[in-house]
């Protein structure tokens, strides 16, 4: 196990900045080209199945791999149902070194819920407790949970009740996304849930949902002790450099395409390194098409990247549209 020192929720400067944990976007190369953006936000892995991850299933070792070294803190996030295996999967996770675990109680996606994962442990508060502390059983690390406000609808007793056995259990920090599990990502996330919660918890609590600008996280953020940002992040890395100057109450000038493209090719590089070119391609088609987001009479770039199959052909494409770019 490579040596680091121990990781503390209470011991990080506040205000907490936090990368949601997003399946199929917040991979190492994504989550190495944040650090690089900006040093002090914490990153949370994808959600990692603790059966793929007991039978170390490729895919599952890949969603919870990560830079030794680059990635610090590393968050990693699991979902499952059984405690046995979660104590079982918290022993692995120590073992290969990462910084603290998390426990999905909030995702919504029919095939998990179905499954009794995610978010259908809210719904059952004796069984998420029994996971927290069978997780906290098998490992010297700091537990913490994300869940939503509610399952089908927001009832502030069930919610408080809840979340005070995730403390209780012995859990080191709480993440709300303040919307049901109904909503999906359907309406406008609700915080005032999330700041009541907070004051009657001793543990730290991160708000997440709907943060889009510096000047969200601030008149977000209120007496909680950090923000988490998800969508707000496809094809702008750079929302934690503009948030982190909002918190220290420096301007942050948003960039040009010209002052993107080193980063956008630097993503590139990582994600061909981590996955291989031919399959690190494939990954960033998506991402390519966040970054040129908003440039105008961009479709035709956007039509070609979602189809890209080298990185000389991303890097061509790219160099076009910012020639045309700066003519215009
Ligand atoms: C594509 C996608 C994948 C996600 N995957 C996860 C996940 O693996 N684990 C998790 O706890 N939440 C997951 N979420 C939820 C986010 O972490 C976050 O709670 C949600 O997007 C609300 O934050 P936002 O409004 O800043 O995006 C995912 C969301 C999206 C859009």
């Amino acid at each position: 196990m490579p040596s680091k020192k121990s990781f503390s929720w209470d011991a990080l400067p506040r205000p907490i900045i936090a990368l949601a944990p997003m399946s199929g976007y917040t991979d190492s190369p994504f989550r190495q080209l944040v650090k690089e953006i900006c040093p002090s936000v914490v990153c949370f892995t994808e959600f990692t199945n603790i059966e793929g991850l007991l039978h170390a299933n490729a895919g599952s070792l890949r969603q919870i791999s990560f830079h030794s070294e680059k990635e610090r803190p590393i968050i990693a996030q699991l979902f499952g149902n059984k405690p046995e295996r979660f104590k079982k999967a918290a022993e692995a996770l120590t073992a290969i070194g990462v910084d603290a675990i998390d426990l999905n109680m909030g995702c919504p996606a029919r095939k998990v819920v179905s499954a009794d994962h995610g978010s259908a442990l809210l719904k059952n508060c004796a069984l998420s407790q029994e996971i927290i502390k069978a997780t906290i059983e098998g490992a010297p690390l700091p537990v913490s949970v994300k869940m939503r406000i509610g399952t089908t609808k927001y009832d502030p007793d069930y919610f408080f009740k809840f979340a005070k056995s995730v403390e209780d259990c012995g859990a080191k920090l709480i993440t709300i996304h303040g919307r049901t599990a109904k909503q999906m990502y359907t309406g406008e996330a609700d915080w005032e849930p999330i700041y009541e919660l907070k004051k009657i918890l001793k543990i730290p609590v991160i708000g997440n949902g709907d943060i889009r600008s510096g000047s969200d996280a601030v008149n977000k953020i209120k007496n909680l002790d950090g923000i988490m940002v998800g969508r707000a992040t496809f094809g702008n890395p750079w929302i934690f450099a503009e948030i982190k100057a909002a918190f220290d109450g420096k301007k942050f000038k948003p960039l040009s395409l010209k002052e993107k493209l080193p980063t956008i090719l630097r993503h590139l590089d990582l994600s061909c390194e981590f996955k291989g070119e031919k399959w690190g391609i494939l990954e960033m088609r998506k991402h390519l098409a966040w970054y040129i987001r908003g440039i105008p009479h961009a479709s035709e770039f956007r039509r070609k990247l979602v189809n890209v199959n080298s990185k000389d052909e991303a890097v061509a494409i790219l160099s076009t549209l910012l020639r045309q770019v700066s003519e215009e």
